[in-house]
């Protein structure tokens, strides 16, 4: 089937593309790279003509509160008002473990926009929430600068390889619309400042992180499980120590 993929260019899109075109589907990447603009609408009703389901796995080039609010909530209105005139009927998008407790967090307040519209919209819908990527490690790190120290709470961190996120969100993409949030988390459990200190100094890094109670994360203060899924949640296969193993081997 002909499956739209919103933000097909980025780290989780382009996986999920091949996944669905290995599983014999018309994948389609749509992102401004390709002529698709969901911001500005230009370029959507054309990809969408004909597209049984829409994958929305894009991203807010700016993470300002102002600017990534505007990104997702408009993004959204215009995806779902074309998914309506192209008559498609399954919406899968990916947000993020734990976005509604943090309403400090302007990034994640706008994530919350963009579930509301979608579980208000009467489309048939399916939300999948993961945790924080092994990918993102970086740029926490670089977002909770201080001077020259990283100042991170140490509180529970739970991440998966953006790979085993994929390929969840392809598979939800195939099946029935869930009509709810399935939450998806990595194997492990961390501490947060020991995990990001860990993955500094193995890729040479030698900024120092600080464990600091009060460090925000995206704008927020975090609690003990603030970023890890509940109970029941489905756990993804890749450890820290294979997914670090796998990208050596491919540099
Ligand atoms: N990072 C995490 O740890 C984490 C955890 C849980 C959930 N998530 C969620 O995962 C999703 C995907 O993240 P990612 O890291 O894969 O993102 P990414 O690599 O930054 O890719 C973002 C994608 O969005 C596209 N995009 C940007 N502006 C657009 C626009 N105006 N119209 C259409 N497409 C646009 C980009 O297209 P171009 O390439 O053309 O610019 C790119 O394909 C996000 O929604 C995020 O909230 C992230």
């Amino acid at each position: 089937m002909k499956i739209v993929v919103i933000g097909g260019t980025g780290l989780i899109g382009s996986a999920v593309v091949s996944n669905l075109a290995a599983n014999g589907h018309d994948a389609i990447p749509a992102s401004p790279n390709s002529g698709v603009n969901t911001l500005t609408g230009e370029g959507l009703a054309d990809v969408l003509d004909g597209t049984a389901a829409v994958v929305d796995v894009s991203n807010s080039p700016s993470f300002e509160d102002h600017a990534v609010l505007e990104f997702f909530e408009t993004s959204t209105r215009n995806i779902l008002d074309g998914m309506v005139a192209a008559k498609a009927r399954h919406l899968v998008a990916l947000s993020v473990v734990g976005d509604d407790r943090l309403p400090d967090s302007g990034y994640l307040r706008a994530k919350v926009a963009q579930e509301k519209l979608i579980t208000s919209s009467g489309l048939p819908f399916s939300i999948v929430h993961a945790t924080q990527f092994f990918e993102f490690i970086d740029r926490i790190a670089d977002s909770a600068m201080e001077g020259d120290t990283v100042r991170l709470p140490s509180v529970l961190f739970q991440p998966a390889a953006a790979g085993d996120v994929s390929a969840v969100v392809g598979e939800v993409a195939q099946g029935a619309p869930l009509m709810g949030i399935l939450e998806i988390g990595g194997p492990e459990q961390f501490r947060f400042d020991e995990l990001v200190r860990r993955h500094l100094a193995a890729h040479g890094d030698t900024r120092t992180v600080v464990a600091d109670p009060h460090a925000r994360y995206f704008g927020t203060e975090l609690e003990e499980r603030s970023l890890v899924p509940a109970d029941g949640a489905r756990l993804l296969p890749t450890t820290y120590e294979n997914w670090s193993r796998q990208q050596e081997a491919r540099s």
